[in-house]
């Protein structure tokens, strides 16, 4: 049986095509330490790489894929918006239940290391419903048994997006203004590169704590 050590290590990532998971893929790719990438995602995606499989999925039917999980940890970049989504229903469903699923799947399959992009703010008893259901992700991944969960949350993340969004992209030309103000106890709300997002994730799946942690801004 080849080690982790002679091949590096084997990722699962879910979210590829979005902006973090984007830099994600290609930040793992460049990556000598990863041997093996397995992307979960419901269509093609345009990069091809030795190291890179690629699983066309129905996230309503993750089960199906099980077989396929076999990482030494897992990256979860899921998201969308409600106005994408079309409900906050269907938005809940992507941000909760298909994190929340993935994750139950990992367990299953041996995987010790979760690594999850979830928001600034995200509390299960938030009166707010986004944080709300980024409180319930958070929670449903935290209490299983990983030997390590990570949870990055981000405040409005910057990059470039294959399609625009209104708000954020007005909000990303404000961000430099907008950040003079948030210092102390507020800087966690300071805007922040996806890139750097991805960077922090990758670094984090290659490291070897254990238990459970929320990443700031500062962090
Ligand atoms: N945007 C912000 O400023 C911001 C701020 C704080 C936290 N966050 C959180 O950070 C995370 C990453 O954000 P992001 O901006 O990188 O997200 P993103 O660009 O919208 O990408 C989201 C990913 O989720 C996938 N996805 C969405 N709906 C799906 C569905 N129904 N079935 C399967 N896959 C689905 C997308 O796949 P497709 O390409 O196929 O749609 C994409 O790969 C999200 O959880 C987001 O809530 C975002």
């Amino acid at each position: 049986m080849t080690t982790q050590r002679q091949t590096g290590l084997r990722v699962l990532l879910a979210g590829a095509s979005g902006l973090v998971g984007g830099h994600c893929l290609t930040q793992l790719l460049a990556d000598d330490a990863i041997g093996q990438v397995t992307v979960f995602a419901r269509r093609a995606l345009e990069q091809t790489h030795p190291k890179l499989t690629l699983h066309a999925v129905n996230f309503d039917h993750l089960s199906d894929h099980v077989e396929a999980i076999s990482a030494d940890v897992a990256l979860c970049c899921l998201g969308t918006t409600q106005r994408a989504a079309g409900s906050p229903e269907a938005f809940a469903k992507v941000d909760h239940i298909y994190v929340a699923e993935l994750a139950r799947l990992a367990v299953a399959r041996g995987v010790p290391r979760f690594v999850l992009v979830s928001a600034v703010g995200a509390d299960p008893g938030s009166p707010v419903f986004y944080n709300r259901i980024k409180g319930r992700a958070e929670a449903a991944v935290s209490e299983l048994p990983f030997k390590a969960v990570h949870i990055l949350r981000p405040s409005l993340l910057l990059g470039e997006r294959r399609e625009p969004r209104l708000v954020e992209d007005w909000s990303q030309s404000l961000a430099p203004l907008w950040s003079l103000f948030l210092w102390g106890p507020f800087s966690r709300y300071r805007p922040i590169a996806a890139e750097t997002v991805a960077a922090r994730m990758v670094e984090l799946a290659k490291g070897d704590q254990e238990g459970v942690y929320i990443h700031y801004f500062n962090d």
